[in-house]
């Protein structure tokens, strides 16, 4: 089975973050799981910003202490997907958003990426103490909705949000 590694992003990946952002933003113009990535063209400044959302000293207005992610397959240290974790809910969060949000890179999907680097993102949630995650998905999105059943998510509502114009199912997951 190909080695796939959950890492916090770095300097050394300025390369493969810059195409990662390109070819989701020209495949489908938003990035899910990157801790606003679409919004810094430059590597440096969202591994700073990423930096800041650690700490609540430094955490930019709206946002919730949290960790970015990335998942390197070892073989060629490709990013083949992102995963960021929130681990306090603001109100937008707990109804919408959840805990953990994620991609996987458009040319690397249905690997079955998703459930692995799901999987060993909740062994990171554990180990820091969390006891359950929400995650949500768009009732249309059957790839996510099989990626969260797949990593043990009990399916709790459907609610709608607004701003999204779209049906969000949140599901979760106990930790314990
Ligand atoms: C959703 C997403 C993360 C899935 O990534 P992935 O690596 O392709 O998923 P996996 O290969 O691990 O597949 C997980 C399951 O979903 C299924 N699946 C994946 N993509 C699918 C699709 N487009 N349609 C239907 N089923 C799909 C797989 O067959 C697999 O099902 P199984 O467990 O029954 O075999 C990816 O499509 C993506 O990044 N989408 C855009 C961002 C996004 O939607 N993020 C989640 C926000 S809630």
């Amino acid at each position: 089975m190909e080695i796939l590694t959950l890492m916090r992003p770095d300097p050394s990946f300025r390369e493969e973050i810059i195409s990662y952002r390109a070819e989701s933003l020209e495949a489908e113009g938003y990035i899910n799981g990157a801790g606003g990535m679409d919004r810094f063209p430059d590597p440096a400044d969202w591994l700073e910003f990423g930096q800041r959302q650690t700490r609540r000293e430094t955490l930019s207005p709206g946002w919730v202490p949290s960790t970015q992610f990335i998942y390197v397959r070892d073989s060629d240290r490709r990013i083949v997907g992102l995963i960021h974790v929130r681990h306090e809910f603001n109100q937008d969060l707990e109804r919408y958003g959840g805990n953990i949000g994620y991609s996987v890179r458009p040319s690397e999907r249905k690997k079955g990426y998703a459930k692995r680097m799901l999987a060993d993102c909740l062994a990171f949630c554990k180990e820091s103490g969390q006891e359950r995650v929400l995650i949500t998905c768009r009732t249309d999105n059957e790839g996510s909705r099989r990626t969260i059943l797949a990593n043990g998510g009990v399916y709790q509502s459907t609610v709608y949000k607004p701003e999204a114009g779209a049906m969000l199912q949140r599901y979760w997951i106990e930790l314990t």
